[in-house]
């Protein structure tokens, strides 16, 4: 072996990690079995959201689609409206396509073929290897950010993992270095150990059952790594969200466009408010949509971070003598009605402004 490799006692460090992982592994529901769906579910669940989070809405999800077949079957506004708080919604659109796909294609088998798991929409290399690795005891690589700290770590890298090369190459570390005999427990060790002691702020190298094998540990470097160039600052758009309720207490809703930010989730009426003008609000709101409005007074100001931008929301209550429309986008709900439809997080927030 040549390289970052050499010298790296490999056998040895899966020995310990995997024996580690057996006996502190955390009971997770998604660990009550091997099922490739719930894997499947799991795993893209927890991407960008942490496990205390992912635990209700797995047990939910499941309960409520327990099988692949009861989610391709499903409405997407029902399960969109099952995924609503936990972000990234284009994660479980894209879930249903890929399952749809697996019912049609192959019988509602989950491939355990790395090109034909690959090929789904929403299966990038790590959801895949971490598929293949857990629910078919496959030696693929599962390679996410905390994977990353870990072995920069173990291994003393110091390039940037906020570049995609990189990745590649700590994917090609991580195919060198996985268990044949356990990947399972090999990919969920490391992801286990950078959940419990590995972590981002003061990892408790103390506790660590590879510390022996930790070159960051040894130069005292620990804390140094990963090495990850900031993401760019995210872009703030001021918007006025509109409230508006007719005389038999309805509220209008609108339906997000089905791509790009939230796609076919529902909300209340957004002004761009920087492209429109304060002043031009109402007319604006009149042609767009079509429904006279009044304004009434404001309700208050809310913040939404996503990754690459920022909402600025200004909340607004407004009246309208409307009782239907003609525009498809949009419609007149009751508040109990409201409970029914897929909303953004930030829109769930104004519904206390509403009698
Ligand atoms: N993060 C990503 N996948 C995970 C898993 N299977 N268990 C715990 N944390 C994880």
């Amino acid at each position: 072996m040549t390289g970052i490799l050499q010298n790296f006692d490999i056998y040895s460090f899966q020995e310990k990690l995997i024996e580690w992982y057996q006996s502190n592994k955390r009971d997770l529901p998604w660990r009550q079995d091997q099922d490739p769906y719930k894997v499947w579910v799991s795993e893209i669940m927890l991407q960008q959201t942490r496990v205390d989070t992912v635990i209700p809405y797995f047990q939910r999800f499941i309960s409520k689609y327990p099988t692949l077949y009861d989610l391709a079957y499903a409405e997407e506004q029902d399960v969109l409206k099952s995924w609503e708080g936990l972000g990234y919604y284009s994660r479980v659109r894209n879930l249903q396509t890929a399952v749809r796909e697996v019912e049609a294609a192959y019988g509602g088998e989950v491939p355990d073929d790395p090109k034909q798991l690959g090929k789904l929409k929403g299966i990038g290399p790590y959801t895949k290897g971490a598929i293949l690795s857990i629910a078919f005891n496959q030696p693929e690589p599962a390679v996410d950010g905390n994977v990353m700290r870990v072995l920069s770590r173990v291994l003393k890298i110091e390039d940037d993992i906020a570049q995609s090369k990189v990745k590649k190459q700590f994917e090609g570390y991580a195919s060198e270095l996985i268990s044949h005999d356990d990947p399972s427990s090999f990919n969920q060790g490391i992801m286990e150990l950078g959940a419990l002691i590995c972590t981002p702020k003061e990892p408790m190298c103390m506790f660590c059952p590879v510390q022996k094998h930790c070159r960051a540990f040894q130069e005292g470097m620990e804390q140094e790594l990963p090495i990850k160039s900031k993401a760019k600052k995210q872009k703030k758009i001021p918007y006025t969200v509109l409230l508006i309720h007719n005389e038999r207490g309805e509220y209008l809703i609108e339906k997000r466009p089905e791509n790009g930010l939230l796609a076919n989730l529902w909300q209340f009426p957004m002004v761009p408010i920087a492209e429109i003008g304060k002043d031009h609000m109402v007319n604006w709101f009149e042609m767009e949509y079509g429904i006279d409005v009044e304004l009434s007074d404001k309700k208050g100001d809310l913040k939404h971070v996503f990754s690459h931008i920022i909402w600025q929301l200004e909340i607004v209550a407004a009246t309208t003598p409307s009782k239907e429309t003609e525009d498809k986008r949009v419609r007149f709900v009751s508040r109990d009605e409201l409970e029914e439809y897929p909303f953004p997080v930030s829109h769930q927030k104004m519904m206390r402004y509403i009698t």
